[in-house]
């Protein structure tokens, strides 16, 4: 016999399934820890907007925020100091010599990051995909979906620590921050502005940018060169760190994380052999060894190869195993994506992708470059199989025999990463003022 529940279920899904929006489908709730939830519930500043739980509940709330509600919240931070000190377990923040950091950069950075109008259509701010509550990620869609619901074939990473990041992009084509903004700008499945000198202009015709270009800069104005210092400054401040994790390890505090956290501690840098790509210093962890491998990830994509059927989350609890056919039938093909080898052209780069930090990943699902999976759990269990065998497969990487208790010891050495100050850049960046078209148009 049905129960309602799942008839209702059966039926958004159909709705949904019709739709073929797949990338849009809910992406299982990853704040598992009870922790999580009730710092969720009890008003904090960051999780997804709507954690979908406790639908069920005739006294159910949304968390959404409107965005008189998140300006309640905001409260600015002392941004420069997280570059200047990072928080415990990270190292210096290398600024680059012809880009040093100053509070007026970052300040203008920042609000080119909040400003709507800097898109073909006056829709899309970074802050659009890079969501600060949410991990300055997007916790509910796979894939990033750009001005006028286009969307790419790439999950949006998080931008915490990108000062760190040697390699930008899944495939690592870029490699400072300066000229990184300059794809999202003009990415077509983005923010899809025609040219440079379209975003230029723009900033060009927004009278509040003069004063701020003239603090931040010296007389410049608005330069490929200008918006990219700024931006790369303000990024270079999102510095996320003082996990328990890091008062442990680096604080020498004892008590600063449980039992459980120590034994994934051990797996993670011992039989599991994580930490061979997700580095862990003597003083400091980025959990990055800013290389690319072949997990076999990509190459399952690009072959077909696919679970006879995939469970779908449709509300709290209430799951559905669909066959996989079924679901591809109605949805958008999944887009091939050969990772390194786009870039390089060499066969044996194929579905190589960056090994991406480890840090806030609690916060920052799905996860892997296509958003594939929804919890670490899932990632974990990957591992365990030993990936997805094919000719290319990092020699790293190979079946592990965890136990289902090492499964959750890793999970929860990984949860333990949240670092200690995400609620003061999130606070930060609801006090950002927001470029929008209803109240300045530049046009
Ligand atoms: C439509 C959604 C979207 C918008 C808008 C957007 N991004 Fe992204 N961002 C992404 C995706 C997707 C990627 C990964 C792309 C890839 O790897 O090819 C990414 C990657 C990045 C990265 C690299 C992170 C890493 O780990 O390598 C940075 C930094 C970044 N974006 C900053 C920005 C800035 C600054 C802006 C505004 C100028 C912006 N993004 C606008 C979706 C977006
Ligand atoms: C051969 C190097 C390598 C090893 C070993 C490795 N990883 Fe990874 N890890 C990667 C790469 C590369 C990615 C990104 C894959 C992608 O985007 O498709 C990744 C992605 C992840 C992610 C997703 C992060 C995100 O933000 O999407 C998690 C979590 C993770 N690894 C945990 C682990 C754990 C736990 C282990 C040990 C059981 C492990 N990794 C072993 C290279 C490695």
């Amino acid at each position: 016999m049905m129960s309602a529940i799942k008839r209702n279920a059966l039926l958004i899904i159909n709705t949904l399934l019709l739709l073929g929006v797949m990338s849009l489908i809910f992406v299982a709730n990853n704040l598992q820890s009870s922790t999580d939830i009730e710092a969720q519930q009890s008003n904090a500043v960051f999780g997804p907007g709507d954690n979908k739980q406790g639908y069920d509940s005739v006294d159910y709330k949304t968390n959404s925020m409107d965005l008189q509600k998140r300006k309640s919240k905001g409260k600015e931070a002392d941004l420069l100091e997280f570059a200047v000190t990072p928080p415990l377990g990270l190292p210096a923040v290398l600024v680059p010599k012809d880009n040093p950091i100053t509070v007026e950069k970052v300040l203008l950075g920042r609000r080119l990051f909040f400003d709507r109008r800097l898109s073909i259509n006056g829709t899309f701010s970074c802050a659009i995909c890079h969501i600060p509550e949410q991990g300055f990620t997007n916790n509910e869609i796979q894939t990033a979906v750009g001005v006028e619901g286009r969307t790419g074939k790439r999950n949006a990473p998080s931008i915490y620590n990108s000062a760190y990041l040697g390699k930008i992009f899944h495939d690592g084509r870029e490699t400072t921050l300066e000229r990184q903004v300059w794809s999202p700008f003009l990415a077509r499945s983005e923010m899809a502005n025609p040219s440079i000198g379209y975003v230029i202009n723009k900033i060009i015709a927004i009278n509040e940018y003069d004063e701020l270009f003239e603090a931040a800069f010296n007389g410049r104005g608005p330069t490929m060169e200008t918006v990219g210092m700024a931006l790369a400054s303000y990024e270079r401040t999102l510095n996320v760190a003082n996990s328990p994790f890091d008062r442990w390890k680096f604080g020498q505090q004892e008590d600063a994380v449980t039992e459980q956290v120590k034994r994934g501690f051990n797996v993670f840098t011992g039989v599991g052999a994580c930490s061979a790509c997700h580095l862990i210093e003597e003083e400091y962890a980025l959990f990055s060894d800013d290389k690319l491998h072949n997990t076999g990830l990509g190459y399952q994509v690009s072959m077909g190869i696919e679970p006879k059927t995939t469970r779908v989350q449709l509300a709290p609890g209430v799951f559905a195993d669909l066959d996989t056919s079924v679901i591809r039938a109605v949805s958008r093909p999944k887009i091939n994506d050969l990772g390194l080898y786009e870039i390089t052209e060499n066969p044996n780069d194929r579905w190589k992708f960056r090994t991406p930090s480890l840090r806030n990943v609690a916060l920052t699902a799905p996860y892997m470059h296509d958003g594939s999976m929804q919890n670490l759990r899932e990632v974990v269990e990957f591992y365990n199989q030993g990936g997805v065998p094919n000719e290319l497969l990092s020699p790293l990487i190979k079946p592990l025999a965890l136990s289902d208790a090492e499964i959750d010891d890793v999970v929860a050495f990984l949860e333990s990463l949240t670092g200690g100050n995400v609620a003061v850049l999130v606070a930060d960046a609801f006090a950002a003022p927001i470029g929008d078209i209803s109240t300045d148009d530049p046009n």
